[in-house]
């Protein structure tokens, strides 16, 4: 099956196996711990039933919003994705474009393989930097200052990192001797290799292992892949950073890993233009609720001060639209993006939007509802606990 075939997101993440080597797409495709938050954020969605208005005609539909003040063509945004380029060569560079062909926005990691400013200039949609401050305080600024040239136009704060998660499937395939660089750390990796060539052909082709080129530390130049972990650690954010971080990004600033009243409410506080509800599609605390399940209670506290969107599960178009229904401006992708890239490139990203949007319209219309700028809570039915 090529990614013009796939017909549904499940399709491309069987591709996206099928290409990658196993610690890659388990780097991708995992979670903390047990999974159970992992699980339980695709889950959550079958809890909330849709209550259609049948008999409606709605022959076009409207799938644009305002996120920030800034009009998309699409209800979804790309979601930071770390180390894209370890997925398809210029993974970033390919999203980025896939993302503005399609008249929406990509979130750029810091923890990324491209240079911000060939992404930048890859994308006619807008382009958000999130930031970890990783490297320290001057390191980070140097990022965002650069981002800022370069045209980024919203700084995405991710909070939910103190510590990189416990991923165990990233500690059993090794996933950290895969990127040290070292030829003979990665000796155990050649069986998953050679049954795996295109995907080795377009890292070699690629310049091979990549490095961070946006974390550019002072007498040695970008981060090398072995010192993420160490480099997290000591990156942890607290409130009192978003002062200074407000220093150097006069922009809108966006908050992401939220997923309580109280820190929603103290995110908008410190001036935050946006919130993201997510646990990191549970890459970090095992545990922790649902996203869709957190939504209503940080969209109630955030009470239109600022836009709410939310990430995490997201898999079919009607997701997106019942995240939208509990009072989410957009949603963002992470997994469902990441795949179509590990399976095709630009072209997969593009197969993942179209897929999505084409849900997305069918699920509308099938709802009765011509625009989703219409959607609200009386089109789904959530379970009586959640009214608590
Ligand atoms: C992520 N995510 C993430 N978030 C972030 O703020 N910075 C990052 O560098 C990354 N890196 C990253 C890598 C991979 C492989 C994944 C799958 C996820 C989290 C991401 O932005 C988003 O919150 C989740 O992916 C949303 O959940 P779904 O859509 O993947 O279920």
């Amino acid at each position: 099956m090529r990614v013009a075939h796939a017909v549904n997101i499940a399709d491309l993440r069987r591709l996206a196996r099928r290409r990658l080597p196993k610690v890659v797409f388990d780097y991708i495709d995992g979670g903390a711990d047990d999974e159970v938050t992992l699980r339980e954020n695709c889950r959550i969605f079958d809890d909330v039933t849709f209550r259609p208005r049948n008999a409606v005609a709605t022959p076009g539909c409207d799938l644009r919003t305002s996120v920030l003040g800034t009009m998309l063509e699409l209800p979804m945004l790309l979601a930071p994705v770390g180390s894209s380029r370890l997925f398809y060569p210029r993974g970033e560079v390919a999203a980025a474009r896939a993302a503005g062909t399609a008249g929406t926005a990509y979130t750029l990691s810091t923890l990324s393989g491209c240079r911000l400013e060939d992404v930048k200039a890859a994308t006619a949609g807008p382009a958000w930097y999130q930031l970890y401050l990783v490297g320290g305080q001057a390191v980070a600024t140097a990022g965002i200052e650069r981002a800022r040239a370069a045209g980024f136009s919203v700084l995405v704060l991710t909070i939910d990192t103190a510590v990189a998660g416990n991923r165990e499937r990233d500690m059993r395939n090794g996933t950290r001797e895969l990127v040290s660089r070292n030829a003979f750390t990665m000796l155990p990796f050649l069986s998953q290799f050679v049954v795996r060539p295109r995907w080795v052909a377009g890292l070699l082709g690629d310049g091979g292992m990549m490095r961070f080129p946006n974390v550019l530390l002072p007498g040695q130049g970008p981060m090398l892949y072995a010192e993420v972990g160490a480099a997290l650690e000591q990156a942890a954010v607290s409130w009192r950073d978003i002062g200074w971080i407000r220093g150097v990004w006069k922009g809108p600033l966006v908050v992401k890993g939220v997923l309580t009243a109280d820190d929603a409410r103290r995110a908008v506080d410190e001036g935050a233009a946006g919130v993201v509800v997510s646990n990191h599609g549970g890459r970090q605390l095992d545990g922790v609720s649902a996203t869709l399940r957190a939504l209503p209670e940080v969209v109630a506290a955030v009470n239109g001060r600022a836009d709410v969107l939310v990430d995490g599960g997201i898999r079919r178009g009607g997701d997106i639209v019942k995240a939208l229904c509990l009072g989410a401006r957009a949603v963002l992708i992470g997994r469902a993006y990441a795949y179509g890239l590990a399976a095709g490139g630009e072209a997969g990203v593009t197969r993942a939007i179209d897929i999505l949007c084409a849900d997305v319209t069918r699920t509308l219309k099938l709802l009765g509802c011509a625009s989703i700028a219409d959607l609200d809570r009386s089109y789904v039915e959530v379970p009586p606990a959640w009214h608590a």
